[in-house]
């Protein structure tokens, strides 16, 4: 181990420790408004002279209590860290804001493993995939992060998910990187808690405080001012939506003339419906101008409420003892969004589709009686099969760091011929068409080009995030005009005049 190192090194293969990567930006000297956080709750951040003090706030989850992997992590808060410069002195517990039980981490980071598909979207939005030693490619769905694994096939090997602990190789390979994103399940752990770095954004409560998370990828990298900017873009491109949700939720001219439509994610597992109404999803509803169909105050006959990590109420109703009750809210809903479950492969002909899944007729559900029915799934994006047969899907991995593009879909679902985005669909779909899921492979990044791949650009690839309240093409404005005369000519209207609403 030692002799390969010293031979990497004498090869001049290896930087120092101590050395900053070439391609790493210098420690931000601008640091006015950096430690500002807006909406992301988790985790706060103090800048020092050349080192940054990290920690999770109270508002955060420990380490799981049950499924962690490693045992004597659970139930423990994760402890601060302090990210500093290379170059510089690894700063020790008597200095100003390092606390005790602080973990170091020489920034930028040169040489990481990520655990699992939420922070390598970021980690690609941020150009920063050339720290990337370790990942398992098998289930992420970003063509060109599929493409890295084309071009450097050996920084993949699979985990064995969901059995995050299984694999010996990955745990070697993983602890001789210097940081591994993971989260408190210990999706992706490394072994090793001084590198363990969980990335959190799953259990932030609202949507647009889970794309600020690229703050946190940010600072790893010392990428705060693009990070800034590509946060200000797409805050800046959802609220424009939201502004035109506003206008739609009381515009006559719709198919629900000015009634807010009322939307439902459900769900199915096991012998047990569900309504699954995460904070976040309920914000994703009420933004596109509709309403979530509400749950009582008293569970009904055959249902209980469950509390989700985020504080909000779910409920799930036994099969069959709660149908009766299950069936009456799924008739309240003019959108069902349908997340039973299709993993590992996504396989739209795998669908049973709405009715027998849930053991209900037309009749008894407007959203599927409506014509074409109302019932959109999520598994629009996702990865050819891997090798191993495994699919990636966006909704898992890359939806997070792009809330404007599932909100703008989600209002081309509710709104249909009323409202088109500049950046089209891409997570829903509607369950009636099998065809509309989207499949993508390494081909699909604009880097691919078959036998010559341009490997080298893929690291220094600023993704650009899609912009979605903007002009619509061609093609969509005019099946929008075609299909709803004065309804679409509204939408368009507000789309021109988004950017003052976003003021607000
Ligand atoms: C990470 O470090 C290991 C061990 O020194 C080395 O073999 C590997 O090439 C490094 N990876 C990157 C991306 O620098
Ligand atoms: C479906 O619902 C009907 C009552 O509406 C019930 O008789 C039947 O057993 C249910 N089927 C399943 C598979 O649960």
């Amino acid at each position: 181990m030692f002799a390969r190192a010293a031979l990497l090194m004498a090869l001049g293969l290896k930087p120092a420790a101590g050395d900053c990567p070439s391609w790493g930006k210098p420690f931000p000297s601008n640091l006015a408004g950096l430690d500002k956080i807006s909406f992301a709750n988790l985790y706060d951040v103090t800048y020092y002279d050349q080192y940054k003090v990290v920690e999770y706030t109270a508002a955060g989850r420990p380490y799981d209590a049950s499924w962690h992997p490693e045992a004597s992590l659970r139930g423990t808060r994760v402890p601060p860290m302090v990210l500093y410069q290379c170059g510089t002195t690894k700063p020790t517990t008597g200095m100003p804001g390092v606390p005790s039980n602080a973990r170091f981490f020489e920034i930028p980071l040169k040489n990481v493993t990520v655990g699992w598909g939420g922070p390598l979207a970021f980690i690609e939005l941020l150009g920063v995939s050339q720290s990337i030693d370790l990942v398992d490619i098998s289930a992420i769905s970003s063509p060109c992060m599929q493409l890295l694994e084309v071009c450097y096939p050996e920084t993949h090997i699979p985990e064995n998910l969901p059995d995050w602990s299984s694999n010996p190789d990955w745990m070697t390979r993983a602890s001789r990187t210097d940081a591994v994103f993971t989260d408190t399940f210990g999706s992706g752990w490394g072994g090793d808690a001084a590198k363990d770095v969980p990335f959190e954004i799953s259990f932030d409560p609202g949507s647009l405080s889970r794309a600020e998370w690229i703050k946190f990828m940010a600072l790893f990298y010392n990428e705060e001012a693009q990070a800034e900017q590509i946060f200000e873009q797409v805050k800046t491109d959802y609220n424009a939506l939201k502004a035109i949700g506003d206008q739609l939720r009381t515009d006559a001219s719709t198919e629900w003339q000015g009634q807010q439509p009322k939307v439902m994610f459900v769900s199915q597992s096991g012998t047990r419906n569900a309504i699954t109404n995460a904070a976040y999803k309920t914000q994703f509803i009420t933004d596109a101008g509709a309403q979530l169909v509400q749950l009582p105050a008293v569970a009904p006959a055959g249902c209980s409420f469950t509390d989700n990590t985020d504080g909000s109420k779910m409920m799930r109703c036994d099969i069959p003892a709660g149908d009766a009750a299950f069936t009456s809210f799924l008739a309240e809903a003019d959108v069902i969004i349908d997340e039973s479950s299709l993993w590992p492969d996504y396989d739209p002909a795998k669908y049973r589709g709405f009715a027998t899944i849930y053991n209900v007729t037309a009749d008894q559900v407007p959203a599927l009686a409506r014509s074409p029915p109302n019932i959109f799934r999520l598994d629009g994006h996702v990865s050819d099969a891997f090798e191993d047969g495994t699919v990636g899907s966006g909704w898992f991995d890359i939806q997070q760091s792009e809330p404007q593009q599932f909100l703008a879909g989600l209002m081309e679902a509710i709104w249909t011929s009323d409202f088109a985005s500049s950046c089209g669909q891409k997570y829903l779909w509607r369950a009636s068409d099998l065809s509309a899921q989207n499949v993508v492979g390494h081909q699909n990044c604009p880097l691919y080009s078959a036998g010559q791949n341009d490997c080298q650009s893929l690291h220094d690839r600023l993704h650009t995030p899609p912009m979605c309240s903007g002009t619509t093409t061609t093609a969509q404005s005019q099946e929008a005009s075609a299909a709803c005369g004065a309804g679409g000519a509204l939408a368009l209207a507000a789309l021109v005049f988004a950017p003052f609403w976003a003021a607000f």
